[in-house]
């Protein structure tokens, strides 16, 4: 790449995410994002600060009568008449006083009266840290953000970050204080993140930039804590790209791989005291910024592409190794106006991941003044690794392992622009449950049969909240499948049905945003059974808990006002992962498969999910025109 491409890239998210910085405000309301021309910056941790948190709610625990009876509406479309009356006797027997249920509510009853949340912890621990599979492609979303023309220049003013809210009511705000100069670090069963606030006595004042391969230290503040000019980042960035015109070894890829193999080349690097230094260094960096080289894909479309480039850095010929897959938020820049993010999920979920990038969009837009220089800049510095031969061979083993995952990913990203939420909301639909009984019906229609389908639903109603599971597949979704392959029914009794799917899957929505969705209550008596030597009780092992909980469909939806999509993996190997961002007059789409599985096809699927969306609206169109 030469220097004078470079600098139009530069001139992108990076500086402006560079030097933005969450922190809390004296009134201690809202955080604040700091970005460029703001005096002091610091940044702080959750919990330290409370901004807000008087207005949410503490996560409660459903009470157990409530999750059985819903638990077993859940499962009544999966099951045959005989595997239910099965369920139904677990649950029977659950119940029975003499069983363990109770003692083990009482338990957690007892957590939650203790913990401000309690199940934040154990989630991360459980669903993040103790997961051992590569958290590049397994877990980690991609996100691409509109494609620039590097026209635009960085912002200079202040700002604070607007809390979110769910209609009205203010939703908790931690995950953002949570997602810069944070890192993932891997351990022997179970990894750790480290955050560096602002009053840490080793708060970063720099970023960390990967170009070819190599890793730099770039310093974004002056000696006076002033943060740099646009010029002075540019100047820094010609540096480390004058530094870096040939490859270095793929360090980044080591992160790729399984958990205990990457935990195992840590160590062993970390015996070398500078290894050590420079992992801090990355790990305690504001952002990583990727400056990545061009794919030359032709294998895909120009947004699918995108998405390979920012979910897995599209091979280790590529840029899979122009990353540190730890870090939570990664800024990649692509030579071809190609900009996007690779986010680590420990400490956050993509909604404020995205609304984070959004904020800083309209910065990379404006022209802006430049802003005047601060004084005594440090130069960038290459962090160079020692490498011995046995960290030689798994980076080779690291690139191998990688580009088998990659390929066996198949993954596409469309944007459906026939419409998009406006028609669900003319018919008074709520868009999300219409997306999500379209879902049911795609899936229905190319298999014959429903499925367990998990869809992410947002707890940050409450204080430190993350997610609990909409199941989406309801006996109403699938009596809507049923209606809709039979010839004999007519539009109204379509019509009728797809209401009550949606209404179905509405309401059970409502229920799990106020923290009575089951999922994680059965989590919790499992994990608080464990924790006290319980055995665990036979409803929660049998299969059939076991395959309702067997996501064959992962789904979630991640709004955002321009053309950005999220895109994850499917969570089991003949399954699928769906990602959606419903705008108003069109919806886009990321739905991954595994090549390895014979039976599925992301493309067939959503083929089929454009098919279920527009019946629905041809029906509803219909059933207005016989009305008229
Ligand atoms: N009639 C007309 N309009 C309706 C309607 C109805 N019956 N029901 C809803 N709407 C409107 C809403 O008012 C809203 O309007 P807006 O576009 O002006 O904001 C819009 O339709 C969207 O509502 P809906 O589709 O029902 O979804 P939602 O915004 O309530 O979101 C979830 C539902 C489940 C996606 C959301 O609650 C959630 O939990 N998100 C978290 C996702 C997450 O964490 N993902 C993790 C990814 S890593």
């Amino acid at each position: 790449m030469n220097i004078e491409s470079a600098n139009e890239r530069l001139r992108h998210l990076l500086d402006v995410l560079s030097s933005v910085q969450v922190r809390p405000i004296a009134n201690g309301l809202r955080p604040k994002i700091a970005v460029q021309g703001t005096a002091s910056v610091t940044q702080i941790q959750t919990n330290r600060y409370v901004y807000n948190q008087e207005a949410l709610l503490k996560y409660p625990v459903p009470q157990l009568s409530k999750t059985l009876t819903k638990y077993l509406e859940t499962v009544r479309p999966l099951l045959s008449n005989e595997d239910f009356k099965h369920a139904e006797q677990l649950v029977s027997d659950f119940q029975n006083p003499n069983s363990t249920a109770n003692k083990l509510q009482a338990l957690l009853e007892k957590r939650a009266a203790e913990m401000d949340n309690w199940l934040t912890d154990w989630w991360q621990r459980v669903a993040y840290l103790e997961y051992r599979m590569p958290v590049t492609v397994h877990v980690s979303p991609g996100i691409t953000l509109p494609r620039q023309n590097f026209k635009g220049l960085e912002g200079q003013l202040s700002h604070t970050v607007p809390i979110d809210k769910l209609g009205q009511k203010p939703l908790c705000m931690s995950q953002y204080y949570q997602m810069l100069s944070t890192c993932r670090i891997p351990g022997a069963k179970r990894d750790e993140m480290v955050t560096y606030p602002g009053d840490h006595p080793k708060a970063p004042k720099h970023i960390t930039v990967i170009h070819n391969n190599h890793f730099f230290t770039v310093p974004v503040y002056g000696s006076d804590g002033a943060q740099l000019s646009m010029k002075q980042l540019i100047g820094q960035f010609e540096h480390v790209i004058n530094q870096s015109q040939s490859p270095a070894p793929p360090v980044g890829i080591l992160g790729t791989d399984k958990r205990d193999n990457w935990y195992k080349a840590y160590t062993k690097m970390c015996k070398d005291k500078k290894n050590k230094q420079n992992f801090e260094e990355i790990q305690r960096s504001i952002v990583v910024l990727c400056l990545d080289k061009s794919i030359n894909d032709n294998h895909h479309d120009e947004v699918t592409s995108m998405l390979y480039e920012m979910h897995n850095g599209s091979g280790s010929q590529c840029n899979s190794a122009n990353r540190w897959p730890d870090k939570t938020i990664q800024v990649v820049v692509g030579p071809e106006g190609q900009i996007g993010c690779s986010c680590e999920h420990a400490t956050a979920e993509g909604p404020p991941i995205l609304a984070l990038l959004e904020y800083c969009l309209p910065f990379v837009e404006k022209d802006i003044p430049e802003s005047s220089p601060a004084p005594g800049v440090a130069l960038p510095t290459r962090l160079d690794f020692s490498i011995s031969p046995d960290i030689s061979d798994m980076m080779v083993s690291s690139c191998q392992a990688l580009d088998s995952t990659i390929q066996d990913l198949d993954l596409i990203g469309s944007k459906f622009d026939v419409f998009g939420k406006n028609v669900p909301k003319a018919n008074k639909l709520s868009p999300d449950a219409f997306i999500q009984v379209a879902l049911q019906l795609a899936y229905y229609r190319m298999y014959g049969h429903p499925v367990a389908t998990y869809e992410s639903g947002s707890l940050r109603l409450f204080h430190r909240g993350r997610t609990d599971t909409i199941r989406s597949c309801t006996s109403a979704s699938l009596e809507y499948c049923q209606t809709m392959v039979n010839p004999n029914s007519s539009i109204s009794e379509k019509v009728q049905k797809l209401r009550d799917a949606v209404m179905a899957h509405r309401k059970y929505t409502d229920e799990v945003i106020k923290g009575q969705g089951i999922d994680r209550h059965f989590l919790g008596l499992k994990l608080i059974a464990l924790e006290n030597g319980i055995d665990l009780p036979k409803l929660l092992t049998d299969p059939v808990f076991e395959s309702s909980c067997y996501w064959q469909l992962s789904t979630s939806q991640v709004p955002t006002k321009s053309e950005n999509i999220l895109c994850f993996a499917p969570v089991v190997p003949d399954g699928y992962g769906v990602c959606y961002n419903p705008m108003e007059k069109s919806m886009l789409f990321a739905v991954s498969a595994w090549n390895s599985c014979p039976d599925t096809n992301a493309a067939k699927l959503y083929s089929h999910l454009k098919e279920a969306l527009i019946d629905a609206q041809d029906i509803l169109m219909q059933s207005q025109n016989s009305n008229l």
